[in-house]
């Protein structure tokens, strides 16, 4: 089944957890695939897709929850997400791909690398963490989720998506923030419970970065409070090969706050990943 968009159409599978798994394919090329993080959904990439999608096949799935792509109960994992977006690989018959994950996106894509590592030319880790969660910080989700649960989620979405951006952004680009803050507001209360619970309940992946045969990416915003720089330069230095930018002007949303940067840096990892010689 297909559904149409604005930009190019949806395909829409049937998963073996999800009623419906939603994402769209353009461009051609080595196959890249960006997952979106939290509160997000497909379009996220839409300032780095016209192109990224010049030289590299992009897939870009709703994970379920979001966007077109449906949860079948109000919970989920990572694995789980992961298992969605090895559905639509195997739907689309792809056997090498690079795996570009968002916040959210990067913790689905590295429960992806734990299951299937054998399919991997290299990993993106775009503003996210290989840690689980602290004490303090399930603990606040917690909260968060019981202000969802009492009717809260407007107010929630209002106040967390300024959180994600730099100050310079926030002055200057109130459209946008505006853009964003709608985008939040599509998800349901049920998607983001199960996101939050599902974050709380991730282990820690940051052995399988040790153990890494290919190259890992982490784009850093120098602004970030969620995947903050002191944090993330160190697990940096785990994998063998690590590409490492750092971004001024940027907190947790390089694709929307410093596009340019992101494709250029995307780009060049990408191609070396299906460059090098295995
Ligand atoms: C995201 O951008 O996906 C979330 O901020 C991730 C998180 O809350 O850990």
């Amino acid at each position: 089944m297909e559904a149409s968009t604005k930009k190019t159409r949806k395909t829409i599978i049937k998963g073996r957890s999800f009623p419906q798994i939603a994402y769209r394919k353009t461009g051609k090329g080595p196959v890249l695939v960006l997952l979106h993080g939290f509160p997000e959904n497909g379009d996220l990439w839409n300032k780095v897709e016209p192109e990224l999608s010049e030289k590299f096949t992009l897939i870009i799935p709703d994970l379920p929850g979001s966007g077109d792509s449906v949860l079948a109960e109000a919970q989920t994992s990572m694995d789980e997400l992961a298992g969605a977006v090895k559905e639509i690989l195997d739907t689309e018959g792809v056997k090498k791909l690079v795996l570009a994950g968002h916040s959210m996106g990067g913790y689905t894509a590295l429960a992806f690398a734990e299951k299937y590592p054998g399919i991997l030319k290299g990993l993106s880790m775009v503003h996210s963490l290989a840690t689980a969660d602290n004490e303090e910080k399930k603990e606040n989700r917690r909260k968060a989720i019981s202000v969802i649960q009492k009717g809260g989620r407007e107010t929630f979405i209002k106040q967390m998506i300024p959180g994600l951006f730099s100050a310079d952004f926030k002055n200057n680009q109130a459209d946008e923030l505006k853009r964003q803050v709608d985008t939040g507001l599509k998800l349901p209360a049920g998607s983001i419970v199960a996101f939050y619970n599902a974050m709380i309940n991730r282990p820690d992946r940051s052995g399988i970065l040790t153990t890494a045969k290919y190259p890992v990416q982490w784009i850093i915003g120098k602004e970030d409070t969620i995947a903050s720089p002191e944090v993330v330069l160190k697990q940096s230095t785990l994998s063998g090969v690590n590409f490492v930018s750092v971004y001024e002007d940027c907190a947790h949303m390089s694709m929307i706050e410093q596009p340019e940067l992101l494709i250029q840096d995307l780009g060049r990892f990408v191609q070396y990943c299906f460059d090098k010689q295995d």
